[in-house]
């Protein structure tokens, strides 16, 4: 008889089982489709991740809202149902409003602006904040710079005037729009093609790689580049998984997002001039506008947010200094 291979069997067993017991499958819950640049970082993330640990952390990515929305994921990070998350600024913002200030209309000029405001100190005092919604921050990202889309041709900031202008729920978006004297239409990413299509919405405040991605242009006269607001991204954590987490794996984490960000910021300066480049190579119109083109409403727009988030000013100090 021989005993070899038993011994073998049996050691084999119970390394499968170290190796199970120690891995763990982890849920991370994002809106935006597979092809979205967000979706793209957050495979990469979990793939790094996950070799980077030995397989001990399994992320397993969830698109275009599968684990619900923002507000429903946000519920589920605090209770640890889920575990990791790329977040809009919406739930954040709607809750203490200096989660707003990034929206800051024109506060940069363009990705690289962004990019350097999303490193800087206020920035870092916003992730730290998110201690008390029950998260960890792991960094900031971004959706490139904020454009226009509209089912009529728009050439000027009045022809926006009473349009229902497609904007996330999102309270300094709201700001903006009522200021412009447009009529904000709160929607969710999933919907949004079809409001547009069957004329529930006029327009949309959008970026530049989801026009081009999800074909809103097919049902638009006019696409303005008006690189008017920054749309960051916080990528985050649960706080209650993490701190079930090794020292060591969280460093892993930690530092695969915080690279996986940068890259990610940095690459939509590219990303909107290709998508951009794209779209005018359709039918479409495209024309580009700057901050004197909305008229008085970006002051309007400060006066009111200066009020409602002492952190602005901070974080427009900042960026004048940029
Ligand atoms: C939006 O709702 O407009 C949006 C959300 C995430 C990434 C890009 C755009």
């Amino acid at each position: 008889m021989k005993h070899t291979p038993l011994i073998g069997l049996t050691a084999l067993a119970l390394a499968t089982t170290a190796l199970t017991a120690s891995a763990e499958e982890y849920r991370m819950g994002l809106i935006t489709p597979p092809p979205h640049q967000w979706t793209v970082t957050a495979n990469e993330a979990a793939d790094e991740i996950r070799e980077k640990t030995d397989g001990r952390v399994d992320i397993l990515v969830f698109p275009s809202g599968q684990l619900g929305n923002e507000a429903q994921m946000l519920q589920q990070l605090q209770t640890g149902a889920m575990d990791f998350a790329f977040f809009t600024l919406g739930e954040f913002a709607n809750r203490d409003p200096n989660y707003g200030i990034f929206l800051a209309p024109y506060i940069v000029d363009d990705v690289a602006g962004a990019r350097e405001l999303l490193k800087g100190d206020t920035a870092q005092e916003l992730l730290d904040g998110m201690a008390d919604f029950g998260l960890v921050g792991l960094g900031w990202g971004m959706a490139g710079m904020r454009m226009i889309v509209t089912a009529d041709k728009v050439e000027k900031a009045e022809d926006l005037q009473g349009l229902k202008i497609r904007t996330i729920p999102f309270k300094p978006e709201l700001a903006f729009w009522e200021h412009v004297g447009a009529a904000p239409t709160p929607m969710p990413l999933p919907a949004l093609y079809d409001a547009f299509a069957n004329g529930q919405v006029d327009g949309m405040q959008i970026d530049v790689e989801g026009t081009w991605n999800s074909k809103y242009y097919d049902h638009a006269q006019s696409v303005i580049i008006s690189d008017h607001m920054m749309f960051p991204m916080a990528a985050i954590a649960s706080g209650r998984k993490w701190a079930g987490m090794s020292e060591e794996d969280r460093k892993v984490v930690s530092d695969v997002f915080a690279e996986q960000l940068d890259d990610l910021v940095a690459g939509y300066a590219e990303i909107d001039a290709d998508y951009r480049e794209k779209l005018e190579g359709t039918d479409v119109t495209v024309t580009e506008v700057g901050r004197d083109w909305f008229g008085s409403s970006i002051d309007d727009w400060y006066a009111e947010w200066r009020e409602k988030a002492p952190m602005l000013k901070q974080l427009e100090d900042e960026a004048e200094g940029l």
